[in-house]
């Protein structure tokens, strides 16, 4: 129930900008685009803007109706009640928008060829920087919510990370920097004594780091995605798998004698690991 409502919000606000119902859409428009084209759009008019969807305009032709309607309420939730109108239209009420759809797409393709052709080697060079950059950022964000569905195991924290998050409420400073420029000062008075807690802190940190990420990364390679094991340890776990293998083959030849002696290593181990 909570995903699709929490989608379509992102969805109308992003609405609310692309059609320049804020006053601060230039703004929000301009901070996606690089200061190079930027500079560069004052003199050429700057690259054409997106063609809207049928759904997008549908809502900029009714938008100033409906706010004529609901004086005081908030833009976004006029575009809600339209976002809530447009649901409801037979595909014969939509056929216009679409339309209009369409032939905003053929415009933006031609204006988009024009812009470019128009462009110095320079400024084409810049958007071709721009959008390998746009696409290598998306492809970062990708990755890192990919990891984190997987449910790859946090870095180790530092020392320093530990003892601040432990004081930052209580730190000095009403901001975040006097607060850490705070919490610095006090880490720099701090006696070997008062540190140890948080090396002790941070080492146990290492450890759960080091265990979890093991067999994290075990997991992956079982699941087929080796490419996401750091690449030191692939062939490590690798050769693992295959030695086990062989093992276990053996140990069904030999059952009486080979499983005592790995058993009380695994409990040595586990003891060890457990003790921290
Ligand atoms: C370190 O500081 C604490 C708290 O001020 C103090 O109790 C302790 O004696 C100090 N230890 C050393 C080794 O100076």
């Amino acid at each position: 129930m909570m995903a699709p409502f929490s989608l379509m919000s992102v969805g109308v606000n992003l609405l609310v900008k692309s059609l320049g119902l804020f006053s601060t859409a230039s703004v929000v428009r301009c901070s996606c685009v690089a200061p190079v084209l930027k500079r560069f759009s004052t003199t050429t008019g700057g690259p054409p803007k997106r063609p809207l969807t049928a759904y997008m305009t549908y809502v900029k032709e009714m938008h100033p109706t409906i706010n004529r309607q609901n004086p005081g309420v908030k833009n976004v939730d006029i575009v809600r009640k339209l976002a809530q109108q447009w649901k409801m239209l037979t595909p014969e009420q939509k056929q216009p928008f679409q339309d209009a759809s369409l032939t905003s797409k053929e415009h933006y393709k031609l204006a988009v060829e024009k812009y470019k052709a128009q462009l110095t080697p320079a400024q084409t060079a810049a958007l071709a920087i721009e959008k390998r950059q746009k696409v290598a950022k998306r492809k970062a964000i990708r990755r890192k919510k990919e990891l984190n569905s997987l449910g790859k195991p946090k870095r180790p924290r530092s020392v320093f990370n530990i003892f601040m998050s432990e004081h930052f409420e209580e730190a000095k400073g009403n901001n975040i920097q006097t607060k850490m420029k705070s919490l610095r000062d006090d880490w720099e008075r701090f006696n070997a004594t008062q540190k140890q807690m948080y090396i002790q802190l941070a080492e146990d940190d290492k450890v759960r780091y080091k265990n979890e990420i093991k067999s994290w990364e075990e997991h992956m390679i079982e699941i087929g995605r080796e490419d996401l094991v750091r690449r030191k340890e692939r062939r490590a776990i690798k050769a693992k798998a295959t030695k086990d293998r062989k093992k276990k083959s053996k140990v069904t030849v030999l059952k009486a004698k080979a499983p005592k002696k790995k058993t009380e290593t695994a409990v040595k181990k586990t003891v060890k690991s457990t003790k921290k």
